[in-house]
């Protein structure tokens, strides 16, 4: 198949995506946060195409967009009033609310649960497509499974060129790590992927909001997991990623030490001064925001100068720095080393 590279800011290329999806095929598409892949989230042949394309296991769910907050009510069984006070603050925007799911939403999006996950984005690319398609679009990271998210639209090039029918490039996205996945089909709702919309400003319009605890762990052995995403490794690059947790002394007298063939540093903006082995910096070390826009590029860079082993510097766990947090310890498949 070959895959057409479409410009998001063409009336007539979000009209040609639009087609593609109505009739069942697949569409990269930018949003705020990370590209999606995207197909017709009520038609599960089509959704069962997104698994096959990005080679996803098939009990690992799907985030349904949306374009207007009333599109909601069709895809749930009901709307709880912490999920208007949730789309009131955050939406649209890089928010997943999962509620009980209605008859609607065909087995191969929920992969089985009987809930949904539903996200209106705030790309304007994005709420066009929606909007031109007139159906809710099922879509996770437009990457191919294991690999880091896409953030740009040649990224998505690099993974799914041949595989899917168009990707919309609408640039960079600006948050650059995927949505705050919070459940309320428990009680009390519960954070289960931490993104653009921090804990804190969960907590500020809900009141409690407890922290899944695979958000910073590895799951246990014979733990069902609360999102099934969480129990695989993902964003792995393909060198062996080691976090540094200590300050950027230690952490360049250690990287400097163990310095061998295809060994590489994953820094913040300015270090790359002092270190002697290859230097990839993912933003200023306060910046956790500019953290999150260049995680996932830096990721993809690593494996394009061929590291073996990197080793990493600690993101703080505070605000949007809990996502990269979150990100970065499971493309270190959790292997953190204290230092001092
Ligand atoms: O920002 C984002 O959320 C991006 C853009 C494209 O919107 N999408 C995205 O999708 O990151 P994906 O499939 O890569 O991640 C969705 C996560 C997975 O960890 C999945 O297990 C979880 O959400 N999830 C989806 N439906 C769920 C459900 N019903 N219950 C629990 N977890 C669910
Ligand atoms: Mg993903």
């Amino acid at each position: 198949m070959r895959t057409q590279l479409l410009d998001a800011n063409k009336q007539e290329a979000i009209f040609t995506a639009a087609r593609i999806l109505k009739d069942g095929g697949l569409v990269g598409i930018p949003t705020e946060t990370v590209y999606g892949l995207a197909a017709n989230a009520l038609n599960g042949k089509a959704v069962a195409k997104i698994f096959a394309a990005k080679g996803r296991p098939m009990d690992n769910p799907l985030i349904v967009h949306i374009s207007e907050f009333n599109q909601l009510y069709k895809l749930v069984k009901d709307v709880p009033e912490a999920a208007k006070k949730l789309a009131d603050k955050f939406w649209p925007g890089p928010m997943t609310i999962i509620l009980p799911k209605a008859d609607i939403i065909p087995d191969e999006v929920s992969a089985g649960l009987d809930t949904v996950a539903v996200r209106f984005p705030s790309h304007p690319a994005a709420r066009a497509l929606i909007d031109a398609a007139g159906l809710p679009l099922a879509a996770p990271s437009a990457n191919l499974s294991g690999h880091p998210s896409p953030t740009t639209a040649e990224h998505v090039m690099n993974d799914l060129n041949g595989k899917i029918e168009a990707v919309l490039d609408g640039g960079p996205c600006g948050v650059g790590v995927e949505s705050t996945v919070i459940t309320l089909a428990t009680n009390p709702p519960r954070l289960l992927r931490p993104g653009g919309i921090t804990l804190e400003q969960l907590r500020e319009v809900l009141g409690e909001v407890e922290m899944d605890n695979a958000v910073l762990n590895p799951l246990q052995n014979g733990v069902r997991a609360a999102s099934p995403g969480m129990k695989y490794k993902h964003y792995s690059p393909k060198a062996n990623v080691i976090i540094i947790d200590s300050d950027f002394d230690a952490y360049r007298s250690y990287v400097n030490h163990h310095s061998v063939e295809g060994t590489a540093a994953l820094c913040y903006n300015g270090e790359d001064a002092g270190l002697t082995v290859p230097t990839i910096c993912y933003g200023g070390e306060d910046d956790y925001g500019e953290q999150a826009r260049e995680l996932f590029d830096a990721l993809r860079k690593l494996d394009d100068i061929h590291a073996k082993t990197v080793y990493a510097r600690c993101p703080e766990p505070k605000g949007v720095g809990l996502a990269v947090y979150n990100r970065l310890i499971r493309a270190a498949g959790f292997e953190v080393l204290h230092l001092g």
